[in-house]
């Protein structure tokens, strides 16, 4: 080390390091992908009972393939053949974890193995579209860091009806119904499979009956009259830039309209600032072509009182994250 430190090595090191931060995501995507973590979900199996469960034909690659998770601590070799560790039971049943894994090995990483193409002309992404599931579980990974703010609004507002536009797979919404015993609260999903996220995940927290998930667009289910209100508490958390900026004022304007008269609009986003992952993650929804893009932290404030709605400063999530949270009264 100190030979690699004299010889001018640091920038080796790093990247070195960084080359095995790649791999290791990948391998337990793999670990997914290839059915071999979840061959071993209900115990011990030899590599010879893997290979036959999993009917592979792989010329000898198993057995390499099955130390390389091994060294990743995925899997542990016992005498009676492999077995799971807890790191690799935890990345088969933490929905959280396991969308880490894909995410990050796959679409995010994915940009960048196809921007040369994309700068050349080729198709937009499809990563929004198609990755929803995948997407709105990575999400859930923010709500520790949204909780306490969640809560303080909650017990703040006082809310009897909350509405979380963009639920995902309604974290979010559970928080802030735990957080008032007496609410009702309304989540709007446009994808279909992340609709059943939240409805699995609303009734395992025992919300089914003050909860419900309304399928859609929420522009086109608020102009059908299908969103009822008025609401005391609107969550807009990690789905501002899903919408091209000319529509934001829009459904702010819709939003403000659902709010009762002490109501509170409360926006949570990643913002647009030199951030690596912010800058990452501005890239990658331009990339889908539809006009989404990070918001700005004052131009949304900005948006907000365009649309007849009075703004809180923002406020920075986490020291160092680039995470804003931004208020707004009628
Ligand atoms: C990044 S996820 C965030 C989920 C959740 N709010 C959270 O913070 O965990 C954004 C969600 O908003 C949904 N969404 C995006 N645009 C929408 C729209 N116009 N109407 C309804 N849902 C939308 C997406 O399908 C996605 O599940």
């Amino acid at each position: 080390m100190a030979k690699l430190f004299r010889g001018g090595g640091l920038p080796w090191l790093r990247a070195a390091r960084d080359g095995l931060a790649a791999i290791r995501v990948s391998v337990g995507a793999a670990g997914l992908s290839t059915g071999v973590l979840e061959c071993l979900r209900d115990g011990v199996m030899t590599t010879a009972s893997a290979r036959a469960k999993l009917g592979l034909d792989d010329d000898g690659l198993l057995e390499p393939w099955l130390k390389v998770l091994e060294a990743h601590r995925l899997i542990r070799a016992t005498p009676e053949g492999w077995l799971l560790t807890r790191q690799g039971r935890r990345l088969l049943d933490d929905d959280v974890v396991r969308a880490a894994y894909e995410g990050f090995s796959g679409f995010h990483t994915g940009l960048y193995r196809e921007l040369g193409l994309q700068l050349h002309g080729g198709h937009p992404r499809q990563d929004i579209a198609e990755r929803g599931e995948t997407i709105a579980q990575l999400t859930r990974s923010m709500e520790p860091l949204l909780h306490e703010v969640l809560v303080t609004e909650v017990h703040r507002v006082r809310p009897a009806k909350i509405l979380d536009v963009g639920c995902g797979a309604g974290m979010n919404l559970a928080a802030m119904l735990n957080a008032a015993p007496q609410a009702e609260g309304t989540g709007i999903e446009i994808d279909n499979a992340v609709s059943d996220l939240a409805e699995r995940l609303l009734e395992h927290r025992g919300l089914t009956g003050r909860a419900r998930v309304l399928r859609g667009e929420v522009a086109t289910l608020v102009a059908e009259g299908k969103v009822g209100g008025p609401y005391d508490l609107v969550l807009l958390a990690n789905v501002v830039y899903y919408l091209p900026l000319a529509q934001r004022v829009p459904l702010f304007q819709e939003l403000g309209k659902l709010l009762s008269e002490d109501g509170t609009l409360l926006i949570t986003t990643t913002a647009a600032m030199p951030d690596p992952f912010s800058r990452h993650f501005d890239l990658l929804l331009r990339a889908q072509g539809q006009g989404m893009e990070l918001p700005e932290t004052e131009p949304l404030r900005q948006q907000l009182a365009q649309a007849g709605l009075r703004p809180a400063p923002a406020r920075r999530l986490a020291p160092g994250a680039p995470l804003i949270v931004v208020t707004a009264q009628r």
